[in-house]
């Protein structure tokens, strides 16, 4: 036999494509030439696949060897094809009996001794094997667990290219993959553990209700780091699509939780603020890593010491935030990642980082004022809830003992959320922060003149732009939805713009 097809699985951002290898040999000066878009890290496959064959006992075969990868138009990125590549020739080379593998597809990447080693975005490429309809799987052992989280699929797992070839020659054993670890998940910090700020606690509350982006402003030791690390633990679980797809962009990131499961609460991520563009919205040749911005996709990104951050770095947050998806532009196409995050921005409000009044900071007013507009120009203008905090008096501290915890918080949310998607299901918004302002400015959601009248005031006023408007009074829906109100009423409007405009614009 001088001809044999092995299947392989391919990824394009955090779509996964069954991608057939091709092995010819063919009488001529013995060469290997790989065709159907390789990219350079699959020209490398070439040099690991000879000798890992050679490492694992077994022959190179001497002769023209063609290996195509279909479809050809596909890009095909990362290590994950050394395994098909090496069968492929083997089995070409009338080696390995085709009969084992037939309707199996094979994730790999293989050292030079022959061990078969983890590659990344092993999740999404099962689910992709499977919505083919293929029903068996083989993975390096240490991607076994991630591939066996995804339904109707048999996975089993190699650690060296002998026991694939063993098993495929001679009916040797594969492996099984691990069971999940039975250790409860690891606990998440608690809102019990903030004392006082009322107002930026109800502030986290209602961000969590209507998916708002949220900017904390205060000195420090306020607890705004604190407050923000707790948004995940009131927000609802994933649904098990969202799940899939979250697990699936920290796969490819080669950033899965130790424990082998499925990503169920909402992730948290909080770049540094001397974090490249790239750590922040993805980059690196082959297989492009998805930036915290993606990892974040479906929970939070916090942006602790916001003001710190380079305008580089700010910038680049912009579009994706806009677009709710990252493009990585790279040598042979794009990249695209999901990206939709709610952000939280944290700062304290002047560079000096010395409580306001304090007789230690000495920033002038203008100082202070250059230093905010580092984020005011380009994020502030997203973000629907913006508060203040006050610094924490140690009397709070030492007697505040009304410190809800995060279960009970989490259950308001639940039910606002659940609230707002009944109301907004005919037009397919599952947040308030996603309806848009003309819609609600318009009958039936319109709301009457004398709920509204202070709000009219400071717009015509200037106090108040149009996009402000448009924020309260989808803050003034949130707040009434999680106080159980069919609509907003005048007080939820002024509480929406006492949210809204903190003291700082
Ligand atoms: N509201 C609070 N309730 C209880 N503890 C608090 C509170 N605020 C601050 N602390 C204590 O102070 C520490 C620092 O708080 P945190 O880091 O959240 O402040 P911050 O506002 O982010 O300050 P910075 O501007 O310096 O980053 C916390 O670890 C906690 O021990
Ligand atoms: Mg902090
Ligand atoms: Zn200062």
């Amino acid at each position: 036999m001088s001809y044999a097809k092995v299947l392989a699985v391919g990824l394009t951002g955090v779509t996964g494509h069954v991608v057939a290898v091709e092995a010819d040999l063919a009488l001529g000066l013995p060469a290997m030439t790989l065709t159907g878009l390789p990219d350079t890290a699959l020209n490398e496959a070439r040099d690991r696949v000879r000798a890992a064959i050679v490492n694992s006992g077994r022959t190179w075969p001497n002769r023209r060897i063609t290996v195509n990868l279909l479809p050809a138009t596909l890009p095909k990125h990362g290590s994950g094809f050394d395994l098909p590549v090496a069968v492929a020739v083997l089995a070409s080379a009338g080696e390995l009996p085709p009969a084992p593998l037939d309707g199996v597809a094979l994730i790999g990447e293989l050292g030079l001794d022959g061990t078969v080693r983890p590659v990344r975005g092993v999740l999404p490429m099962a689910v992709a094997a499977a919505r083919a309809g293929l029903t068996h799987l083989i993975v390096p052992a240490a991607n076994a667990r991630e591939a066996s989280a995804v339904p109707g699929l048999t996975v089993r797992a190699v650690d060296t290219l002998h026991r694939l070839l063993a098993y495929v020659r001679d009916g040797g054993a594969l492996l099984d993959p691990p069971p999940p670890d039975d250790a409860p998940s690891t606990s998440m910090p608690d809102l019990a553990d903030v004392t006082g700020q009322a107002l930026a606690r109800r502030a986290l509350e209602v961000a969590a209700a209507g998916g708002h982006n949220l900017s904390l402003l205060g000195p420090p030791g306020a607890g705004k780091t604190m407050l923000a690390e707790r948004l995940p633990s009131i927000l609802p679980p994933l649904s098990d699509a969202d799940a899939m797809e979250v697990t699936a962009v920290h796969s490819i990131a080669g950033a899965l939780p130790a424990d082998g499961r499925l990503i169920r609460r909402p992730p948290f991520q909080a770049p540094h603020h001397s974090a490249s563009v790239a750590a922040l919205v993805g980059g690196g040749s082959a297989l492009a890593r998805p930036g915290a911005l993606s990892l974040a996709h479906r929970g939070v990104l916090f942006l602790d010491e916001a003001a710190e951050f380079s305008t580089r770095a700010l910038d680049a947050l912009r579009q994706p935030l806009e677009s709710g998806r990252v493009t990585i532009a790279r040598a042979h196409g794009s990249t695209e990642y999901p990206a939709q995050v709610q952000l939280v921005l944290a700062s304290n409000p002047c560079p000096c980082a010395k409580p306001a009044g304090d007789t230690a900071c000495e920033c002038t007013p203008l100082v202070r004022r250059r230093y905010l507009a580092r984020i005011s120009g380009p994020l502030l203008d997203r973000i629907d809830v913006q508060v203040t905090l006050n610094p924490l008096r140690a009397a709070h501290l030492m007697t505040d003992t009304t410190t809800e915890p995060s279960s009970a918080v989490a259950a308001r949310v639940a039910a606002a959320r659940a609230a707002a998607a009944a109301r907004w299901s005919p037009g397919a918004w599952q947040v308030n922060a996603e309806v848009p302002g003309p819609h609600l400015r318009r009958p039936p959601w319109r709301l009457p003149v004398r709920d509204t009248a202070d709000l009219r005031r400071s717009l015509d006023s200037g106090a108040l732009s149009a996009r402000g408007f448009d924020r309260v009074l989808r803050l003034a829906w949130t707040i009434a939805d999680l106080d159980g109100r069919p609509r907003p009423d005048r007080h939820d409007v002024n509480e929406a713009s006492l949210l809204r405009l903190g003291d700082h614009r």
